[in-house]
């Protein structure tokens, strides 16, 4: 294994550091904003009923997301190697086991898993850029729209080349190295994406039921959660910060000492939710106005968008623009997904970057066939869950990251000796306190309690 030990005792990243502060949150923001928060939110949300769903997805995000974040981030950035590596060895350095290596696996496979799907969908962003462009959805009807979406879930060889496509531009930043290629390309995306998402608030405000979506989405109804709603909540809010699975780690693992974990992580959250709730905001009220149904599933946002665009004027290139944000804000996910799985090729296997990058994103292609077919030639074949498609979601963001987040947690909150934790922190301030009593009490207790019941309701 490489060495990556510096003189003076402190480590140093072998992938390179942040070049400053804003480079590390706009990484992580950048892997924070994604699908997740506009493909995804809105269509849990509307599957399960709405307000009641979102609060608890916000009450998930704050007591259990920040805590987890940040460790993440400072066992990363005091480990300074792949998550695998990094377990592995605090573990040994805080008098426990290197057995926590396991953890580290779990969220590789995760990241694995996460974006064998995710990257079908990016895809079918992909081909919604085109689909835009050339004026699919000008003056288009309701039914027209979900007709067209229908038919495009049927097409294997266009979703085939498009989930191609989007791992071929992944592996290629990936094997570029941490600083050349993401820093650039999440600069520029999450400012221009909030920006349009505003141009499209202001027009479901206009021209949609901005009161009924506001009202489905806020005003909670206690009788429609239950247990396997909340744990949806819950795994919605891991996915859609990243957390539970090491990518954050990995990225604290290229954070400068003097950073301040508790301000980065405030403010990723803060974006990230923000972001979340503005896609809400945007759906809800168009779903309305259409007569289309909140519940829609996976396509929610390929129907609604789409429509309410085609009915701007200049709405083939908002709609165009708005694809290739999306776009953006998939590859910004993407990337980070790689990330742990292909630092631990790298450091672990010696191997270089471009060929982890090669191995890694070949092996999650293939495993993207599951995806694929889920919405077409297996499209009946269901098991579990559902198809392919619905199992691997169920099993890495209700299972798979709030099991990592659950150990990770711990391992900050119980494993580390205040020192190291203080140390990495800044001191044993008020911000310390409630992030010491989230780790140690809240998020494990939270976790296990969410995992339990609905478990229980499932098997
Ligand atoms: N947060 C991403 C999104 O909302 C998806 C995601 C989950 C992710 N886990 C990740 C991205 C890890 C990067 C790293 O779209």
């Amino acid at each position: 294994m490489l060495s990556n030990q510096a003189g003076d005792g402190k480590r140093t990243s072998l992938h390179g550091h942040w070049s400053s502060k804003m480079a590390f949150i706009l990484a992580v923001t950048g892997s924070a904003v994604g699908l997740g928060n506009i493909w995804k939110f809105p269509y849990v949300a509307g599957e399960n009923g709405g307000g009641a769903f979102v609060l608890v997805y916000l009450a998930c995000v704050i007591a259990i997301g920040m805590p987890v974040m940040m460790s993440e981030i400072l066992i990363g950035r005091r480990g300074r190697r792949n998550p695998v590596s990094t377990m592995e060895l605090l573990g040994k350095e805080e008098g426990s086991s290197k057995n926590w290596r396991y953890v580290g696996m779990l969220g590789v496979i995760a990241g694995v898993f996460i974006l064998s799907y995710y990257s079908v969908i990016a895809g079918w962003t992909l081909s919604y850029i085109v689909k835009s462009a050339t004026g699919t959805f000008v003056g288009a009807t309701a039914t027209q729209v979900v007709a067209d979406h229908e038919a495009f879930k049927l097409n294997v060889g266009m979703m085939s080349f498009v989930h191609t496509l989007f791992m071929s531009l992944t592996v290629f930043v990936v094997a570029r190295g941490v600083e050349r290629g993401l820093e650039q390309a999440v600069r520029f995306m999450v400012p221009a994406l909030l920006t349009m998402m505003i141009v499209l608030l202001g027009y479901s405000i206009t021209s949609g039921s901005f009161g009924a979506g506001v009202e489905f989405l806020f005003t909670p109804d206690f009788s429609k959660l239950t247990w396997g709603s909340v744990l949806e909540a819950m795994g919605q809010a891991f996915f859609t910060l990243s957390i539970g699975m090491g990518a954050i780690m990995a990225y604290g693992a290229y954070l400068p000492e003097e950073t301040s974990i508790t301000g980065a992580s405030a403010t990723v959250v803060a974006a990230d939710t923000s972001i979340a709730i503005l896609a809400g905001l945007v759906i809800f009220p168009l779903v309305f106005a259409n007569g289309l149904q909140p519940d829609a599933g996976p396509g929610l946002v390929f129907q609604t968008l789409p429509l309410a665009l085609g009915q701007m004027p200049g709405g083939a290139f908002f709609s165009t623009i708005f694809f290739i944000l999306l776009s953006f804000a998939a590859w910004t996910s993407a990337i980070g997904l790689m990330e742990p799985a292909v630092a631990w090729l790298v450091e672990h296997y010696e191997r270089t970057r471009a060929q982890a990058a090669l191995i890694i994103g070949g092996t999650i292609w293939l495993l993207g066939f599951g995806s694929v077919f889920s919405w077409n030639i297996w499209k009946d074949k269901t098991f579990f869950q559902g198809t392919v498609f619905d199992n691997l979601d169920f099993l890495t963001n209700q299972i798979m990251l709030p099991t990592g987040g659950l150990f990770i947690a711990v391992f900050a909150g119980w494993v580390m000796c205040r020192n190291s934790t203080a140390d990495e922190l800044g001191g044993a301030g008020l911000s310390y306190k409630a992030w010491r009593f989230g780790a140690r009490v809240i998020a494990p207790i939270g976790i296990a309690i969410v995992l339990f019941f609905a478990i229980k309701n499932v098997v």
